[in-house]
């Protein structure tokens, strides 16, 4: 009797798992049948995946879902996408690997990982490069805006929109920061880019890239003293309870670009290539209204909960920019009209 229960168990999983991969087999070859079809009402339905490294709640993640909303409404179910968030399918330089390889469709990162694979988008996040938010936004909002959006073309990718992502401040477990040389021989960690490593080394502290999610531990057990970021994820990562000098330096703006891989993107039809653009410049739209408030409301929580928060003294920030200042030479090379055409941006 035994045996008979087993062998039907073994039928039904063996069938289970039979009409599973057939699913998958239907959802896979939707994907060739959206591109040699023109009709769109034919096609069939296409799921694709979004990897986002934030937190459910946090502003780039509640975009992401609003674009995934908007673009399924838009192609009338034609095109599902997936949200996954908390850095479920990798830290962003695996993430923008698996986007050239078509293993994941869309993703939004961080310009500092996405400068190791297009050089040129070091430009964008040079340190005190623009005066404000206001400023930075006329220069991505318009055509050298576009020109970086287009860069990242020759290495698989299709740039759709920037996000905010506010300025970003050294925080750190040791001591209150009011001049750089306070910064002096402190471990901080730093995003996987040669900019952001030699941008610390200048300031006289000790570079140590390491992906996002390792940061809390980093603090927790003394591998590294402090780190680097804007208020939203400061609070977000819990990074305060361990970290609580947070220092206002405001070093640098690090844009975010929402992207697609150009394998998936070559496999959609030119109406819905339109839809996705369209939706991803709408999404941006509300991320941006969702990171000034999330902002806010970021800054007031650390306060709240106890974070140091200095300023820096008269003339100090003026010793941070000539210390970092040969970073424009190095990472800058080639591109010094635009550089000049952005400080002039008013
Ligand atoms: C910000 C950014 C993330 C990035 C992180 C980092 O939080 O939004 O995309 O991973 O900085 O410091 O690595």
């Amino acid at each position: 009797m035994k045996k008979i229960w087993t062998v039907l168990l073994t039928v039904l999983l063996v069938s289970l798992a039979l009409v599973s991969c057939s699913k998958k087999e239907a959802a896979s070859s939707s994907t060739t049948a959206a591109s040699s079809t023109s009709t769109a009402s034919t096609q069939k339905t296409m799921v694709l995946r979004y990897a986002e490294n934030q937190p459910q709640d946090y502003p780039t993640t509640q975009a992401a879902y609003k674009f995934a909303e908007m673009v399924e409404e838009k192609t009338n179910g034609r095109i599902k996408i997936e949200v996954y968030y908390g850095a479920q399918l990798g830290d962003e330089k695996a993430v923008i690997e698996q986007l050239q390889f078509g293993a994941i469709d869309f993703t939004r990162v961080s310009l500092s990982p996405l400068a190791e694979f297009e050089k040129s988008l070091n430009v964008l996040q040079l340190p005190y490069l623009y005066t404000d938010a206001t400023q930075m936004w006329k220069v991505l909002e318009g055509p050298i805006g576009d020109q970086f959006l287009a860069s990242v073309d020759d290495n698989g990718l299709i740039g759709l929109s920037w996000f905010d992502a506010g300025a970003r401040n050294f925080y750190n477990s040791k001591r209150p920061i009011t001049k750089l040389s306070d910064l002096a021989g402190l471990k901080i960690r730093v995003q996987e880019s040669q900019l952001m490593m030699g941008m610390v080394q200048a300031l006289g502290a000790n570079a140590t890239p390491m992906s996002y999610g390792e940061v809390y531990s980093g603090l927790q057990t003394g591998v590294i003293d402090g780190a680097e970021n804007n208020w939203p994820s400061y609070e977000s990562t819990s990074h305060y309870e361990v970290a609580p000098y947070f220092v206002l330096d405001e070093h640098t703006r690090v844009p975010e670009m929402q992207m697609v891989s150009k394998i998936t993107w070559n496999k959609l039809s030119a109406e819905d290539q339109a839809i996705i653009k369209e939706c991803a410049l709408e999404s941006a739209k509300i991320e941006r209204e969702l990171w000034a408030q999330k902002e806010l409301a970021s800054e007031e929580k650390v306060k709240a909960d106890g974070a140091v928060i200095t300023e820096l003294e008269p003339g100090e920030k003026e010793k941070f920019q000539a210390a970092m200042a040969p970073l424009y030479a190095e990472f800058g090379k080639g591109y010094e009209d635009i550089i000049s055409q952005i400080q002039a941006t008013k």
